[in-house]
């Protein structure tokens, strides 16, 4: 390199530019330009990849290894993982603060202790104290699992190389420091530099490594995300407002498929696993109550069951309410204007609440039929009869159109003992003869003919 040239670079994405401005083009930020000398950093993400002269070859001569894989003593982890660790992987674990990253780790460290896989847990955030608080509540941990408070890397490396662990987690990666690192401290150039270090010691040292990353308050650019292209699986753990329902889902997999979700309870003795999420879905559910309609919802590759809610009442104000919890509000005002205009619904001056009851968040167009069904039940008073599911898209003339597996969603309704399945007619000719026994199959072509079917 020539000479030391000073470049700008904005501390929210790390965006980098030749002359000091106001606002970040790239993030819209304001004021979060400032000077950095331009030195190693370009050089620190690449090194990782780019020691070894490589020679090309045809996809015949590559060995297909099958990864050796470490069990995390929970089904639910493993599957997300793509069957498990990957040894000498990189592991992202985002989400927000609170939802139970720590914990979760935590919990999989445990299980790993109890089948002598040595692990080092290092937190840079909590001291031992709080550590081991929190670990009383999960419950005993075996002896080949060590704790480090600490939050300079090149400690942690020093560490690592002593007690040669199979497994290290870092919590979190925001309060880890490299001290040659030109960035500032928890700004995107040092967190960027902080996870090629750990991408560097997993590679070299065959050690899977596991980042917990918290994401920010803007969700995006600042946090995990800027890291998603390093690492080779990003995890991703969340959960809806103040419910104890957690769903882990991968949206990077380097290993594994990208369609697998884990579903977690959060408890007060630590996370249990949910092996079957539709019968934690509908717990609690009202019986022949009008305005409550058990959809089938996709998450990744698994149906689930959901009670979809609605309440409609004459409204007091000039412009009626619409408020949905756990789904999109921009659909519901959709659907309510293809319900009114198709179906001759009266929802004029009314009130409108749509509840996902659970804590699922669900956001899928096979949500639509469900909904319209439960206005439709509300406004009828009718409650739907016992043993009835129901999913579908809906259009804007209010025709219904097919979604994806249907089958799947059918075999999920048959095992949890639904006797009545009302859908699009295109998903009930898809599945023509494939049906299962046991479950009858309602084919509809429109909103309009939901009343009628309904009615009967
Ligand atoms: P934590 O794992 O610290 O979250 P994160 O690392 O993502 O910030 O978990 C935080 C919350 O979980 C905390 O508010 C308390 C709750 N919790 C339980 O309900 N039960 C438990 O057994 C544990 C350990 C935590
Ligand atoms: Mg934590």
């Amino acid at each position: 390199m020539a000479k030391d040239k000073t470049i700008f670079f904005c501390t929210e994405c790390g965006t980098e530019f030749p002359k000091w401005m106001g606002q970040c083009t790239a993030c819209k930020a304001w004021d979060s330009v400032v000077e950095a000398p331009k030195a190693k950093p370009v050089a620190a993400g690449r090194s990782a990849v780019m020691r070894t002269p490589s020679k090309a070859v045809t996809l015949k001569e590559v060995d297909l290894r099958e990864e050796p894989r470490i069990d995390t003593g929970m089904e639910e982890l493993n599957r997300v993982l793509g069957g498990g660790i990957v040894q000498g992987s990189l592991v992202l674990t985002s989400g927000d603060p609170g939802i139970g990253k720590s914990t979760l780790l935590l919990q999989m460290c445990r299980n790993l202790s109890e089948r002598g896989v040595s692990v080092l847990y290092v937190s840079g955030e909590e001291s031992l104290a709080q550590i081991k608080l929190r670990a009383v509540r999960i419950g005993e941990c075996g002896d080949s699992l060590k704790f480090l408070s600490e939050t300079d890397v090149e400690n942690i490396a020093e560490q690592v190389r002593t007690l040669r662990p199979g497994v290290v987690i870092i919590d979190s990666v925001q309060t880890m420091q490299k001290d040659d690192s030109s960035g500032a401290p928890g700004g995107p150039m040092q967190i960027r530099e902080i996870t090629a270090f750990f991408m560097r010691m997993a590679k070299d040292e065959n050690i899977s490594v596991f980042l917990v990353g918290h994401v920010t308050k803007e969700g995006a650019v600042a946090g995990p995300k800027i890291l998603e292209h390093m690492v080779d699986t990003v995890l991703y753990f969340e959960g809806e407002g103040t419910t104890s329902f957690r769903i882990l889902r991968a949206v990077k997999n380097r290993f594994g498929s990208t369609n697998e979700i884990g579903v977690f309870d959060m408890r007060a003795d630590g996370l249990s696993e949910v092996a079957n999420p539709s019968e934690h879905m509908l717990r609690g559910r009202p019986e022949d109550e009008p305005g409550s309609v058990v959809a089938v919802t996709m998450e990744g590759t698994r149906p689930i069951l959901t009670e979809v809610q609605a309440l409609v009442s004459r409204t007091s104000f000039n412009l009626p309410r619409r408020t949905a919890s756990g789904t999109d509000i921009n659909r519901l005002n959709l659907l309510t204007a293809v319900a009114e205009r198709r179906a001759g619904m009266k929802l004029f001056q009314c009130d409108i609440y749509v509840n996902i009851a659970g804590g699922l968040r669900v956001t899928e167009p096979a949500l639509d039929l469900p909904i319209v069904t439960a206005l439709w039940s509300c406004v009828n008073n009718r409650p739907l009869p016992p043993g009835t599911v129901v999913f579908g898209e809906i259009g804007l003339t209010g025709e219904l159109r097919a979604v994806t597996q249907p089958l799947a969603r059918v075999r999920e309704a048959l095992k949890l003992g639904y006797r009545t399945c009302i859908m699009s007619k295109a998903d009930c000719d898809s599945i023509g003869g494939n049906a299962p026994k046991g479950i009858r199959l309602i084919g509809i072509r429109s909103v309009r003919e939901l009343g009628e079917c309904l009615s009967k």
